[in-house]
């Protein structure tokens, strides 16, 4: 879909619908629904009276114009009550309505900038949030299906029309919306890819790309490299599969300093089967998705690499599989990550925090100035906070409250979990310096914690996506399968550091 902002007003546009609004409680059409109505000879004004727009968020009508106007079509948005309107809203209620367009094979279509300049909601940030509803919420991942029926049509064109002096304004919030709409698209298509066609080779040959693409610094260490650098978490997981480890290393150079301002480290298991302590086989194929972190920080890259913040970002992703085979990693085996702790294996199921040992061992020997982790690490996160918020803990409150701002702009919720260090005991190992499971009470805290370990006093998050990663539903711009959480999460948070880095 092509995204673009015209100056003008809404009823002299050609398209095949323009999208105008109606407010939950208003009694007449307003503004350019007004005009629009007018042109209509009080068709709008009618079904409101008689019941039938009643703007309830994410109701959707639709009127012929037969020649009255140059569009064919009105369409009629309900936004909800005028004083509860968010940016998001906007963003799940363009979404909704772009794909009933969709399913009624409409192509080209033009909107008012809606939400402009209610509950402070900006021209620029009405368009990026237009721009993100129809690009997220017509998202489809259909590649592996070969029959034409089951491919949905496409709207082509979408304009955004506001009156000429806010054009600079409207293009600059739908081109940063479409940046990140597509990069989030991205992040989508990587976790939904079956495993077969997402291996820790095929992820870094996509990073690579994906780099060349946008001028990006990238390193693939290969199981030598690691080797070398002591990564045992990373040897012991990858040890039971047939395909070999990866470990990604991405740069963006926006600012200053000489090393990282921040390391984004996202878990890249592509497949986990749990290992020798062997998942249940219900709702195994849900783990190809278990690298949706890594596959963010790949996003987000993207996203960072055309938004052009003055800020240093080092992308880290170590990729493997987890299978279990005659060499695989055992329960009671101890490794030693790159930063010389020992970890004793409870569970090879545990497998996402013996990888991110590793990475974050590697951010701060690179002298990384913070580190935040995205990881789908413990269904115990999932089942504390479902899909609907992803879990955050950390050792550096302003650093957590810059990551919940920047996820509730995207509309990603993300919930603050607590860190006591009486947590960390049940880590304590009888034969080495941590053990990799503490026990069932409180597992996505004590993961957490286990992390800490390799991270000590840079200001760190890690964010639990185990929940928010996939959905089983479709609302607003969440599509069913892949969220692509917490690209635009991370995003937000890296071009935030650059405007107004903090103490
Ligand atoms: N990848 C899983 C966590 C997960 C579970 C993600 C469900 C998405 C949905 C992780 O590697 C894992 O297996 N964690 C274990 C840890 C346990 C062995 C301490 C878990 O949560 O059961
Ligand atoms: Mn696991
Ligand atoms: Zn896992």
């Amino acid at each position: 879909m092509e995204i673009k902002v015209t100056a003008g007003d809404i009823a002299g546009i050609d398209a095949d619908a323009i999208l105008v609004n109606h407010f939950e409680g208003m009694k007449s059409p307003d503004g350019e629904t007004a005009t629009v109505d007018r042109a209509l000879g009080g068709a709008v004004a009618q079904l409101i009276k008689q019941g039938e727009i009643k703007g309830k968020l994410n109701e959707v009508t639709m009127l012929h114009s037969f020649g009255k106007l140059p569009a064919a079509r009105v369409v009629v948005v309900g936004l909800g009550k005028k004083s509860d309107l968010s940016v998001n809203k906007v963003r799940g209620a363009v979404a909704e309505t772009c794909r009933w367009l969709r399913a009624r094979e409409i192509s080209t279509i033009a909107t008012v900038p809606q939400g402009a300049n209610i509950n402070k909601i900006g021209p620029g940030d009405a368009a990026q949030a237009i721009a993100e509803g129809a690009l997220l919420g017509t998202y489809t991942f259909r590649k592996h299906m070969t029959k034409k029926e089951d491919k949905p049509g496409e709207i082509k064109r979408l304009s955004i029309v506001g009156a000429g002096r806010l054009k600079a304004r409207l293009e600059k919030g739908a081109d940063k919306g479409r940046i990140i709409s597509e990069a989030t698209n991205l992040a989508r298509d990587m976790v939904n890819e079956p495993a077969n066609y997402m291996t820790p080779t095929d992820m870094a040959e996509t990073a690579a790309r994906l780099a060349r693409e946008q001028g990006l610094e990238i390193t693939i260490l290969d199981l030598e490299q690691m080797k070398k650098l002591g990564m045992g978490g990373m040897l012991g997981v990858s040890r039971g599969s047939r395909q070999p480890p990866k470990f990604m290393v991405l740069n963006y150079k926006g600012g200053t300093a000489k090393e990282p301002d921040i390391a984004l480290v996202g878990k890249g298991i592509t497949f986990d089967s749990g290992g020798i302590s062997i998942k249940p086989s219900d709702k195994l194929e849900e783990m190809k998705g278990d690298m949706a972190g890594g596959a963010a920080v790949i996003a987000a890259m993207v996203a960072i690499s055309q938004l052009k913040p003055k800020i240093n970002v080092m992308a880290l992703i170590p990729a493997t599989e987890n299978l279990p085979d005659g060499n695989a990693l055992k329960p009671g085996d101890v490794l030693t990550a790159m930063n010389g702790k020992t970890m004793e294996i409870i569970s090879t199921d545990a497998e996402g925090r013996l990888v991110l040992a590793d990475a974050l061992s590697y951010a701060k020997k690179h002298g990384a100035g913070k580190m935040v982790d995205a990881a789908t690490l413990t269904g115990a996160c999932r089942i504390a906070l479902g899909d609907i918020c992803t879990g955050a803990f950390g050792n550096n409150q302003e650093l957590i409250d810059r990551i919940i701002a920047a996820g509730n702009e995207a509309g990603e919720l993300v919930w603050q979990m607590p860190m006591f260090d009486e947590y960390g005991e049940q880590n304590k190992s009888d034969v080495a310096d941590v053990k990799n499971v503490g026990g069932r009470l409180a597992g996505a805290i004590t993961a957490a914690k286990f992390l800490a370990e390799f991270v000590d006093d840079t200001p760190w998050v890690h964010l639990d996506i185990a929940g928010t990663s996939l959905t089983d539903k479709e609302r607003g711009y969440q599509i069913k399968g892949a969220t692509g959480v917490p690209v635009r999460t991370l995003v937000n948070l890296v071009v935030s550091l650059a405007q107004k880095p903090s103490k």
